[in-house]
């Protein structure tokens, strides 16, 4: 009741009438004030006057259920989305859930983490209020090699979401690191449980940084976030919810042909290391080579010195930028 209510007055600018919110939900209107107070006591700034109505002036930046359900109106299954105001890690949260059955599509939405994680074991810092941090549980019927194909496809929302509410050009370093003035902004997590040989679930974790200001020394000259760079406050409620809406179109997309080739324009040129020399790590090895490009399955396209091309896969090696995370 509490969202349909702050769905009401989102719809309108002016003035909502007490009588036609109950008409509409089929409430009496002490339930409604008592709903407001409600909304209030969350941080929502919401005007009453006699004879005229409520009017909403400022929602606070929250991505409680709600919040981001406000954002989501097409969204059919709203009990897929799940909201914890802190947990440990939202991947862990989404793979409890699949041990319980969860369906594909259900979204674990953090405002905080309390064991955060980043690719190759590293810790993501998760503090609350500024951020975003999220899983999508997905469960498709695709190979198992197939799989790390859905990170370029998250790392494709996550740029058009970012260059949304940055208003500015945002990159991919391949695989899925978001750039935005040569700094990440952004990183993606995929694990995949696979039984008999079978996908079971693939968990897409992503951590965007959005309002945060201050980074750990050690990170602190490659990452960044959207406002550190523009100046600009994002809603992390219209991120979230641009982001989900965006990924739900391309996942369809993407299932019924298990390729990026309807994809891979669009990455490319977000690419960031098109054309660029790449240092790619492997264990102990380290090599030179020039990017081209990635292919219909994902995979980045290297030339070396004498013109021979070769596929990367993602996952075996780590590509730096010659001189550091991204030049
Ligand atoms: C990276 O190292 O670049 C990947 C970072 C992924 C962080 C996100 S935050 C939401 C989800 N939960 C986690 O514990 N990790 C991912």
């Amino acid at each position: 009741m509490k969202e349909k209510i702050l769905a009401c007055l989102k719809e309108q600018e002016g003035y909502v009438s007490g009588q036609s919110i109950c008409e509409e939900l089929g409430v009496s209107r002490t339930a409604i004030w008592k709903y407001i107070n409600v909304l209030r006591q969350e941080g929502y700034i919401i005007e009453s006057v006699t004879r005229k109505g409520y009017r909403l002036l400022q929602s606070p930046d929250l991505i409680s259920r709600e919040e981001l359900l406000t954002y989501l109106p097409e969204m059919e299954d709203s009990e897929k989305v799940h909201y914890y105001p802190s947990v440990d890690s939202t991947n862990e949260a989404a793979k409890r859930a699949a041990a319980g059955g969860a369906p594909d599509g259900s979204i674990f939405v953090a405002d905080r983490q309390t064991a955060g994680r980043g690719r190759r074991g590293r810790t993501w810092i998760s503090p609350g209020g500024e951020d975003v941090f999220f899983s999508v549980l997905l469960r498709p019927d695709i190979a198992a090699q197939s799989a790390s194909m859905l990170t370029l496809l998250a790392a494709l929302s996550a740029v058009t979401a970012a260059e949304k509410h940055s208003g500015e050009p945002c990159q991919i370093k391949w695989p899925n690191d978001i750039i935005l003035h040569d700094r990440k902004v952004c990183g993606i997590l995929t694990e995949m449980a696979v039984e008999m040989g079978e996908i079971d679930y693939v968990v897409v974790g992503i951590g965007f940084n959005l309002n945060r200001t201050c980074f750990d020394e050690d990170i602190a000259d490659m990452a960044s976030s959207l406002f550190k760079e523009t100046g600009r406050r994002v809603i992390r409620a219209a991120f979230l919810g641009d982001f989900i809406r965006d990924f739900q179109n391309r996942y369809r997309t993407f299932t019924e042909t298990v390729s990026l080739k309807p994809f891979m324009e669009e990455y490319n040129s977000h690419l960031i290391n098109t054309g660029r020399q790449v240092k790619l790590v492997k264990k102990e090895q380290t090599l030179i080579r020039t990017a081209l490009g990635i292919n219909d399955r994902g995979e980045l396209l290297v030339r070396d010195e004498e013109g021979h091309i070769e596929e990367v896969l993602s996952g075996e090696v780590s590509v730096r930028g010659l001189y550091g995370y991204v030049q």
